[in-house]
């Protein structure tokens, strides 16, 4: 939640024609290859603004001191302002966008908050539990607020602490005093970053709780909520511990502990493009990522065998023995990835045998849950920041736990904290509804279970070689459905005026027909449920009525136990009953039509991998209504792609 940005750069002399006075969105770069500050920024801003578009803002040290803009609403709005109003060149700059906690989305609430008489800018992303008292304990020092924000008390405490240090003489870079000794007075989770007039060339930030990494560049450096604050200027990037403080001019970062003593943090490479993090001609990132599936899954399988076929997981550096005498698996996640989950459980005790749960981070950890040496948590996160998820996993390992992460953000948190991390490589996601990473995580996830049931020898090496080689299909199969979609994008389109839409699946489809649910519930503001459809006749039939849309996900004819056969009789059921039913069933599944409105066929593939193909028709047809109905797909209403609050 909420984006950050920070940039400083050193003057290269020679007359630099960097912008005098510039508009966002304009060239990054001048002719002698100086960066501006304010591009730098908007550019950073523009890609991290999937965190949250409640309100955007930017300040620059300039000349005269120091200037801001921000403006309520969408960064457009920001950009109009700069457009209207430009800032002046400037070389030391912060960004922000912002997902709204304490105080509605307004031009007044958006940051940067100015303290010490406008002479220090500040942005945030968090929240600081303890503003209400800090704000009274201020406010008796003389501090007058604007603000219903939780920041602007954040600000005013740095710059009554940097004020404090001007007047008692001391010296050196007192921006990085006064930060850390606020941060030893804040609780909470909080990334801070500040910038002071009297300090141009310096960037300080703080984070506890909350993402920050360092970019770093030839005679300029930077800051991101993630990499994508800067992936257009360095792949070079540092990762942060709890806890610190880093100060970055243009050719320096120091890090420190909130006390000041010197830390370190660790460098890696970005192995993605900007390019990748782009929407490459179609028109919404959603769409582009729905498209990208075939390749997140053919990453996330890539390289995690040998010669021999033997699945090798070089990252699960997590001892084998104790693998072997793990006796339960907690899988934690949140939304989607929770639903990742519930699939890969299926999976998980069907070929190792081992009793596995899947858990609502957010429930686990305050309902006193059994979890010891011999339990095996996985924490699944797309942005590797969902505090729900990092407090569950940090609850598991305080009990003995082992954790393994599966993630998709180099360099975030969840990973750092985890004992061991399995990367899935869906590359980066930028609309704020997930889809790449809900195939990646399932792929991971299976690989995981595979590697778990060769170790303990629950299935022979020419078993898992089959799965294995049933999975390197999956990416082919995605895309033969990606190829035949226009019939689920004009159904998704007709039914623009939906009121309802429900969805049923029995088996591993039944978190499929949840996460159908969802997202048409994030994009389309509409009511959606997904029901296992065994539940049906226990009360939720009751909601059919003549006309009501019915999302089956149908088990293959070929599954065992007849699934196939209870899912028809509850299609017969339904539509008894005046439902509408939208079948997604397996190619050579003829007996469905006759009991379905509109059929949509995906590839045939072994029970277990069904999810993988099922769940690309539901993200279309989500994504076609949404689209009908003029919604910003890529943006929802009130959501955020990174969710680093409780
Ligand atoms: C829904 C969606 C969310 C996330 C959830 C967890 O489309 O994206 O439900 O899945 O907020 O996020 P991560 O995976 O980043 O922990």
């Amino acid at each position: 939640m909420c984006g950050i940005v920070g940039y400083v750069g050193r003057d290269r002399g020679q007359g630099s024609s960097v912008l005098d006075s510039v508009a966002p969105a304009v060239d990054q770069e001048s002719a002698d290859g100086q960066h501006g500050a304010l591009d730098v920024v908007m550019e950073g801003l523009r890609r991290l603004e999937y965190r949250g578009y409640d309100s955007a803002g930017v300040a620059v040290i300039t000349a005269d001191g120091i200037e801001s803009r921000k403006k309520a609403g969408k960064l457009t709005n920001l950009v109009e302002e700069l457009a209207a109003d430009p800032l002046p060149r400037s070389l030391t700059g912060i960004g922000h966008t912002r997902w709204a906690t304490h105080g509605g989305p307004t031009d007044q609430n958006a940051h940067p908050h100015l303290a010490d008489g406008g002479k220090l800018a500040l942005i945030h992303n968090g929240i600081i539990e303890n503003y209400a008292e800090l704000k009274a304990e201020l406010t008796g020092e003389g501090l007058t607020f604007l603000s219903d924000t939780d920041t602007e008390v954040a600000a005013g405490l740095v710059g009554y602490l940097y004020r404090g240090l001007v007047e008692s003489g001391a010296q050196g870079d007192l921006l990085t005093l006064a930060l850390q000794q606020a941060c030893q007075r804040l609780h909470g989770a909080f990334t801070l970053l500040a910038i002071h007039q009297d300090q141009p060339g310096t960037v300080v930030a703080g984070r506890r709780n909350s993402p920050l990494v360092v970019g770093l560049g030839d005679g300029e450096n930077f800051l991101g909520s993630d990499v994508s604050g800067f992936i257009d200027f360095t792949r070079r990037a540092v990762e942060l511990g709890q806890d610190q403080i880093v100060t970055i001019t243009p050719d320096d970062v120091t890090i420190t502990d909130f006390f000041g003593a010197p830390a370190e943090g660790t460098e890696f490479h970005v192995s993605w493009d900007a390019a990748a993090a782009e929407k490459g001609g179609f028109e919404s990132f959603m769409e582009k990522e729905i498209h990208d599936q075939p390749d997140a899954v053919g990453q996330t399988l890539l390289g995690r065998s040998d010669v021999s076929g033997r699945l090798v997981l070089d990252e699960l550096r997590i001892d084998e023995s104790i693998l072997r005498s793990v006796d339960k698996i907690v899988v934690l996640a949140c939304g989607t990835s929770a639903y990742a989950g519930q699939v890969a459980k299926y999976a998980i005790e069907h070929w190792c045998r081992i009793p596995t749960e899947v858990e609502l981070s957010h429930e686990f950890r305050y309902r006193d849950p059994i979890v010891n040496e011999k339990t095996l948590v996985v924490a699944i996160s797309q942005s590797g920041e969902t505090m729900d998820t990092l407090m569950a996993v940090r609850y598991a390992r305080e009990q003995g736990a082992k954790v393994v992460a599966i993630c998709n953000t180099n360099g975030s948190t969840i990973p750092r904290e985890s004992d061991a991390v399995l990367y899935t490589h869906a590359g980066p996601e930028i609309a704020v509804a997930s889809t790449k990473a809900f195939l990646a995580q399932i792929t991971a996830a299976y690989l995981l279970g595979l590697y778990l049931a060769q170790l303990r020898g629950n299935k022979f090496r020419d078993e898992i070689a089959d799965v294995l080689a049933d999975l390197a299909e999956i990416p082919a199969k995605i895309q033969a459905i990606l190829d035949d979609a226009e019939k689920i994008k004009q159904l998704g389109a007709d039914m623009a005026n939906a009121k309802s839409v429900l969805f049923l699946g029995r088996h591993v489809g039944f978190p499929v027909a949840m996460e159908g649910a969802l997202k048409l519930k994030e994009l389309a503001y509409i009511h959606a449920e997904g029901f296992a459809a065994g539940e049906l006749k226990h009360g939720p039939i009751a909601l059919i009525e003549e006309g009501q849309p019915v999302v089956v996900v149908m088990p293959s004819p070929r599954a065992r136990d007849s699934l196939h056969a209870k899912v028809v009789s509850n299609v017969q059921e339904i539509r008894a009953r005046g439902a509408v039913t939208i079948v997604i069933a397996e190619e050579g599944d003829t007996s469905v039509a006759a009991y379905s409105e509109h059929v949509f066929y995906v590839p045939a593939s072994p029970t277990l991998l069904a999810p993988l193909l099922t769940t690309v028709p539901l993200q279309i047809f989500a994504l076609a209504l949404a689209s009908a109905k003029g919604y910003d797909v890529d943006q929802p209403r009130n959501l955020a792609k990174s969710v680093t609050v409780e």
